[in-house]
């Protein structure tokens, strides 16, 4: 696996690739990776002829409240596990690389971010979606693969690649769980032992949910949403942020169950934030 750390460099590596290659595939990441990531990782390489992956903590998408300094960060261990998994280039910029001095340029999806993750993280999907177009604009992939854990963030980069024209074919990928259900992120390290086991609240809610309308054929959304917080507050300590079941493709409400839907939640379990969602239907 070859390493860059500047644009130029990432740009002349893909290049050379693709002439051998065929199709490129691309994984971004905030790094400190886990199966979830590798799941992703997997998938391009079953479908690319090359695979290239970058870590980049993005100072843009995190508020001036929230957990970026002490963002886990493990370089030496990813590079690791990403050679042993046989990618061909990771793309491991420094900030100033990305962002120089004076950066005045962004990119917002105005409808999809208002509402969920976009209410509660002002300003998250805007540095979210400039530093992907950027890193698009820098790997110029064929397809580059997000996972369903972000639900919001995955149909918001869709969006963008729509609106905008860039050419990537952007593929969907299931979330990697844990044995009892809970969502596999980078940040369930800041769980503490003794509120591990609550942790799986939201997974088992938002089953409930999902139990209720494939096994008992239960139509009404806020019936379906009351009991799948039910199910949640059974939990010790869960403090519930939101929990709702939306359109999966533009996330507005539903209001009776007709075909598929999105549930979507997130708790906050001692100050750690969890998100999760389920496809049903
Ligand atoms: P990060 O949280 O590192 O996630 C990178 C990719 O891995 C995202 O597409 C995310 O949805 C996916 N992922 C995370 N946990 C997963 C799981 N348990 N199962 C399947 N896929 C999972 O998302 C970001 O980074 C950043 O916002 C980024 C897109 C890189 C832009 O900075």
């Amino acid at each position: 696996m070859k390493t860059v750390k500047t644009v130029s460099e990432a740009r002349e590596a893909v290049q050379t690739m693709r002439q051998e290659a065929g199709k490129i595939g691309f994984v971004p990441t905030m790094g400190y990776l886990h199966e979830g990531h590798l799941s992703l990782v997997r998938k391009s390489m079953e479908e690319c002829g090359g695979t290239v992956v970058s870590i980049f903590v993005n100072p843009m998408q995190f508020g001036p409240s929230e957990d970026y300094a002490r963002y886990p960060r493990d370089a030496a261990r990813d590079a690791d596990l990403l050679g042993k998994a046989g990618v061909d280039l990771l793309f491991m910029p420094a900030v100033e690389e990305m962002y120089e001095k004076k950066f005045f340029t962004s990119v917002e999806v105005s409808e999809l971010s208002r509402r969920f993750e976009g209410s509660l993280r002002p300003g998250h999907f805007k540095g979210v979606c400039t530093v992907v177009c950027k890193l698009f604009n820098i790997v110029s992939p064929d397809r580059a693969y997000f996972g369903w854990k972000d639900a919001q963030q995955l149909l918001i980069i869709k969006k963008m690649a729509r609106d905008l024209n860039i050419p990537v074919e952007i593929i969907s990928c299931p979330t990697s769980r844990e044995d009892d259900g809970l969502a596999i992120s980078s940040r369930n390290i800041y769980i503490p032992a003794d509120r591990r086991r609550d942790a799986a609240a939201l997974y088992k809610g938002l089953s409930k949910v999902r139990d209720l309308i494939e096994q008992q054929g239960v139509r009404n959304t806020s019936v379906l949403e009351e009991e799948g917080k039910k199910t949640i507050r059974k939990y010790q300590g869960i403090e519930l942020q939101y929990f709702e079941i939306v359109d999966p493709e533009d996330l507005s409400p539903v209001k009776e169950i007709n075909g598929k839907v999105l549930v979507l939640g997130a708790v906050r379990i001692d100050g750690v934030r969890l998100i999760d969602n389920m496809l049903v239907g």
